[in-house]
């Protein structure tokens, strides 16, 4: 019997590749950059599996030219980049990687936050810039991270994460989210509930975002809530880019309503050279590497590739956004 015909869109961990070429006919995308949307057009036309990246746009038009597709198995944990419903409609199933990147992208999003907090990609710059005369009382003064309150934007797995690293800092923990935790977990993970996105803003020196970008939190974070965090606030995002007005962001920064920022994702990836966030020495901004360690990709990979095998044998991907495609 032939082998299913799978499309991987970028190189990734060879461990994964080799596992999905002993069950499958595998093409891979040999580039850096993503495949072109006309590219991914005339492959998925006779594929039975597609493992895309969250670069890749993967809409209704696209499985309507893959009568065969029967999985697509995302190597992310969001899958926004995927319309969901539309796969469902199509009989396909979608795979996700979660569980595998929550601590790797919780220590990216607390090293953010200290690095603002403390200015240090800044002071770097400033030591190679030959600025540094000598020790001085009001010298590249930052904001303490230890006692300070922080405010977690979507209590879910990394969010969760982020609160259990505060803890060792001795910071106070507010969460915001659609879904209030039971007493014992706010408990467990030492954490304070506010019942309103603007109090927690109000009230936190430091704000780290964890949702998943939908149509309720596309720029869940604007003028109306810079307005209301404190000047001395710092805004991390290692969640999806278009969950903060960018243009805000850089008025707030701008004007120092906030002191800092730090993110790990932009509106538009790659950020264009010319935003003028690239300006402003109170932001940090890094290339969506939040999950990015060795390890972290390997398991990423290795388990976009386990619901691809998975999928495109008829079966329920381990790791699946809407299992109900496949009937018992
Ligand atoms: C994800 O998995 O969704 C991250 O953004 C990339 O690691």
């Amino acid at each position: 019997m032939a082998k299913p015909k799978v499309y991987v869109t970028r190189r990734m961990a060879q461990e994964a590749l080799d596992t999905i070429a002993e069950v499958t006919e595998m093409e891979v995308w040999p580039e850096e950059l993503p495949p072109p949307y006309d590219v991914l057009l005339e492959k998925v036309r006779d594929i039975d599996g597609l493992l895309p990246l969250l670069t890749d746009k993967i809409d209704a038009n696209l499985m309507d030219a893959a009568p065969r597709l029967k999985v697509i198995s995302n190597m992310a944990v969001g899958y926004d980049n995927i319309d969901v419903p539309e796969a469902t409609k199509h009989g396909i199933v979608v795979g996700n990687t979660p569980g595998v990147l929550t601590e790797t992208t919780a220590d990216m999003a607390f090293a953010l936050l200290m690095a603002a907090a403390r200015r240090v990609a800044e002071a770097g710059a400033f030591t190679r810039k030959g600025h540094w005369k000598t020790w001085g009382p009001m010298v590249m003064l930052g904001q303490d991270i230890h006692r300070a309150t922080l405010g977690i934007v979507g209590l879910g797995r990394i969010g969760t994460e982020i609160a259990k690293r505060a803890k060792g800092f001795n910071m106070k923990v507010l969460y915001y989210d659609e879904m209030r935790r039971s007493q014992e977990e706010e408990k467990q993970f030492g954490v304070e509930y506010v019942s309103g996105l603007p109090t927690l803003l109000s009230r936190s020196d430091f704000v780290s975002i964890h949702v998943p970008l939908g149509p309720q939190t596309h720029h869940l974070i604007g003028d109306a809530e810079f307005a209301i965090m404190k000047p001395t606030a710092i805004l991390i995002n290692t969640s999806r880019g278009p969950v903060v007005d960018q243009k805000a962001l850089y008025e707030a920064l701008k004007s120092h309503n906030i002191f800092a920022a730090a993110i790990d994702v932009t509106e538009v990836e790659p950020i264009s050279m010319d935003d003028p966030l690239l300006t402003l020495d109170n932001i940090i901004i890094t290339p969506h590497i939040a999950s990015g360690s060795v390890a972290t990709r390997t398991k990423m990979a290795n388990m976009a590739a386990a619901n691809l095998i998975a999928g495109v044998q008829g079966k329920i991907p381990p790791n699946c956004v809407n299992p109900e495609v496949i009937k018992d």
